[in-house]
């Protein structure tokens, strides 16, 4: 039973320099707990909205002063003295108070970080790790960490456009450890520099999420290159080291189809597409490969590589489980992207990542593009039982405070990273089904 003390809140600046909200919650008994929430930039339709103030002399609009003053005010003044017996009970206090279905009035920033605040408070006042705190939150016992899908190159919303697929990921395949999986990360990081500095001239210009943005023309270039590099490391593609796309699709998807460079793909071709990849390059995850509102085609694409690969959904789904109930119903993707700032509250972050487990489906836990420095996704990552972690590249003290904190976990727990999840099946001729 957790007595709220009060709620503060400011405004602090991202990873890309843009405001975002940070939140303090004190309880009764001096303890006292923050948490900054993160910001996407390649958003899907369904989000819970983040309160911006679109003052265009501040921030270009980002400005967060009205979320930051919602903590301040409304928040701190219907939690102050109320006791909550749980997560759930909080969280669902907040969104009767919010009242709106798009979390658009409070803000989903402003929501979040009282949410999560509010649960590093709770974990702090009964003594135990965050982890294990989000871990009893979920009824889950976990017994291994997330397998690490780390962003390599980067096109997309995340860099210049360049290429329109938005990341390859590499995958530390055969790492039994957290330690291993970024030293040998760090190998192919590094030869992917040399790589892309002698191929194309270019310096260390690194994307949002600290990937590198070679100016590659078509997405098998981009996918070559990563290849490339696992080669040079020293390592073996496809047992050592495997690949993941974010695809993004939903970001170049037009009245007129998927414009893949220059190309115009109908969905079935797009799906035709991702299939060559998957079969030619050992690749074990396509997210997103069709577009949010693609919902028609989306089971086609699982039918062709569902066998060989995971199907996750991120803009498709949002973390929503109304949207999540219905891929499941649909049969569109075998994993989800849970992001928890998509949905704006704890508990309904859990209640996605439930429904699509108990479908069968593998999680992969996801920060966002504009991060901050706070650590708790790997907390939530390893409580939940995540089989992956989506966390960028391994540049960049917003991406390393997360990775830092998973090698502590790892340190405290001595729990192993949990098998690759993809069985790599040859792929079966599904029956042709018509868009
Ligand atoms: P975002 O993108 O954080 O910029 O929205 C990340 C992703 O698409 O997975
Ligand atoms: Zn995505």
């Amino acid at each position: 039973m957790s007595v709220i003390k009060q709620f503060r809140a400011r405004e602090i600046l991202d990873s890309r320099g843009r405001p975002s909200v940070r939140a303090v919650c004190e309880l009764e008994g001096s303890i006292k707990a923050s948490a900054s929430v993160p910001s996407g930039a390649s958003t899907g339709r369904a989000e819970a909205r983040e309160l911006r103030d679109g003052d265009p002399r501040r921030y270009g609009g980002f400005g967060c002063r009205n979320a930051v003053a919602h903590v301040n005010g409304t928040i701190h003044a219907a939690t102050q003295g109320k006791s909550f017996a749980n997560q759930a009970e909080f969280d669902r206090f907040l969104i009767a108070l919010d009242g709106t279905t798009d979390k658009s009035r409070l803000g989903a920033n402003a929501i979040l970080a009282c949410s999560v605040s509010f649960a590093r408070a709770s974990a702090s006042e009964t003594g135990v790790e965050l982890w294990h705190h989000f871990s009893g939150m979920a009824n889950i016992c976990p017994n291994a960490l997330p397998r690490l899908t780390i962003n390599l190159l980067s096109g997309g919303k995340h860099a210049g456009q360049q290429v329109a697929i938005q990341d390859v990921l590499i995958v530390p395949a055969i790492s039994a450890t957290i330690d291993e999986s970024l030293l040998m990360t760090y190998d192919v990081y590094q030869a992917a520099a040399g790589l892309i500095l002698k191929r194309y001239g270019m310096r260390l210009l690194r994307a949002d999420e600290g990937g590198l943005g070679p100016p590659c023309r078509t997405p098998e270039e981009m996918i070559e290159v990563a290849l490339e590099a696992i080669r040079l490391a020293g390592y073996k593609e496809g047992s050592e080291f495997v690949l993941a796309l974010d695809v993004a699709a939903s970001h170049f998807h037009t009245r007129d189809g998927y414009a893949l460079g220059s190309d115009v793909l109908s969905s079935q071709e797009m799906v035709e597409r991702i299939r060559q990849w998957v079969e030619v390059y050992p690749i074990v995850s396509i997210e997103d490969g069709l577009a949010e509102d693609d919902w028609a085609a989306w089971p086609i694409l699982l039918t062709r590589i569902g066998r060989r690969s995971l199907v996750v959904g991120d803009d498709l789904l949002c973390t929503d489980p109304v949207l999540i109930e219905r891929a499941i119903r649909e049969r569109c993707c075998n994993a989800l992207l849970l992001k928890v700032n998509q949905v704006g509250t704890l508990t309904e972050a859990a209640e996605a990542c439930s429904i699509a487990r108990s479908s069968g489906w593998q999680i992969a836990l996801s920060v966002r593009s504009g991060e901050t420095e706070d650590d708790w996704a790997a907390d939530l990552a390893v409580g939940w039982g995540a089989n992956q972690f989506k966390n960028g590249s391994i540049t960049q003290s917003e991406r390393l405070a997360k990775y830092n904190r998973l090698l502590e976990i790892e340190e405290q727990t001595g729990f192993p990273v949990t098998q690759i999840c993809s069985s790599r099946e040859p792929i079966i001729e599904p029956t042709q089904r018509s868009l």
